[in-house]
């Protein structure tokens, strides 16, 4: 049976990062676009030569056509310029809005079967654009944000308590920003809630533990950024495209995984027609269900702020 064929759109650091990974995986055919001359090319032959010592017999090629992405299963959205030090995401949105309307123009002509996965950044209002571009249903368009945001809360709660990263469930919803929402009641390590550890870790003394998560939260809140004022250059690129990853498979082996992503919103949670990152099913449909749950007061309070970041972003794009 012929592999899936997944198209990244964008060849810098992120979209190359996951081609690697995707074929690792053997999740399918990689296509590599970029407007680039020469660059996606590249890359893909790179990644193509190393196939022997990675073990996967996958077709992996690049073009900078986008015709190039037709019939592809799944359409993966990196373009875009990346942060520089001093920058928050928003600060992309007008250059990276007008590649989107490029982006969503090619998809809808070359792929308008696909399922679209979107990563570039400010990722809300990015994955908003795409949607409302390409017109395709919202279940088939959604951001990846949450994964990443709960993968760096994960860590760092691993490295306070000295416990293994496998053993550790850290959601994260609402914006991928600032005002992003990690649920710390929902924080726990195999079924232990992270606030009884730490509690156990300080003996007792709950004005500490609830310093010390303060503070995992604030770091987890400003990790893109943190990685940022690192590197000079640009962003993070492994843990984005690590996360990335982790949700096509789950789309192309129809694996039902319960993720946080950035979805449309139909009034779960309170909202309506806002793209927001909640917890979701995804399967071979893409976004397959909304998993609503209650949240305590505090939660709502927080998901709300964000909710209004997303809204002042969105209600403002530069493109139609
Ligand atoms: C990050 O948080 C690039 O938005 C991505 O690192």
């Amino acid at each position: 049976m012929a592999k899936p064929r997944i198209a990244l759109i964008g060849g810098g650091h992120i979209g190359a990062t996951i081609a690697q990974l995707a074929a690792q995986r053997e999740l399918g055919q990689v296509i590599l676009y970029d407007v680039i001359p020469g660059l996606p090319q590249g890359k893909a032959l790179d990644l193509a030569e190393a196939a022997p010592i990675f073990g996967f017999d996958l077709q992996i090629s690049g073009a900078n056509d986008m015709a190039c992405i037709a019939g592809a299963d799944m359409v993966v959205v990196t373009a875009g310029i990346a942060r520089k030090p001093g920058m928050d995401r928003d600060d992309l949105v007008v250059v990276n809005a007008r590649i989107m309307a490029e982006v969503a123009r090619g998809i809808r002509c070359y792929a308008p079967q696909a399922i679209v996965l979107v990563v570039s950044n400010p990722l809300d209002a990015m994955v908003t654009l795409c949607q409302r571009l390409t017109g395709f249903s919202s279940r088939r368009v959604f951001g990846m944000a949450g994964v990443l945001d709960s993968a760096r809360f994960a860590s760092f709660i691993a490295w306070e308590l000295g416990v293994s990263v496998r053993d550790i469930h850290a959601p994260v919803l609402g914006g991928h920003g600032d005002t992003m929402v990690p649920i710390v009641r929902f924080a726990n390590v195999n079924g232990i809630p992270v606030m009884d550890l730490l509690l156990r870790k300080y003996a007792g003394d709950q004005e500490k533990a609830q310093e010390v998560m303060a503070a995992l939260v604030a770091r987890t809140q400003n990790a893109g950024g943190e990685v940022v004022e690192l590197l000079q250059t640009g962003s993070a690129f492994v843990s984005p495209a690590a996360s990335a990853v982790t949700m096509i498979e789950a789309v192309l082996n129809d694996q039902k995984r319960l993720l946080p992503a950035c979805a449309l919103l139909n009034g779960e949670f309170g909202v309506r027609g806002y793209y927001v990152g909640v917890p979701c099913i995804l399967g071979a449909g893409g976004v397959e269900q909304i998993v609503e749950f209650p949240l305590n007061d505090e939660e709502q309070r927080m998901f709300n702020d964000s909710v209004t970041t997303i809204r002042n972003l969105v209600d403002h794009l530069p493109v139609e």
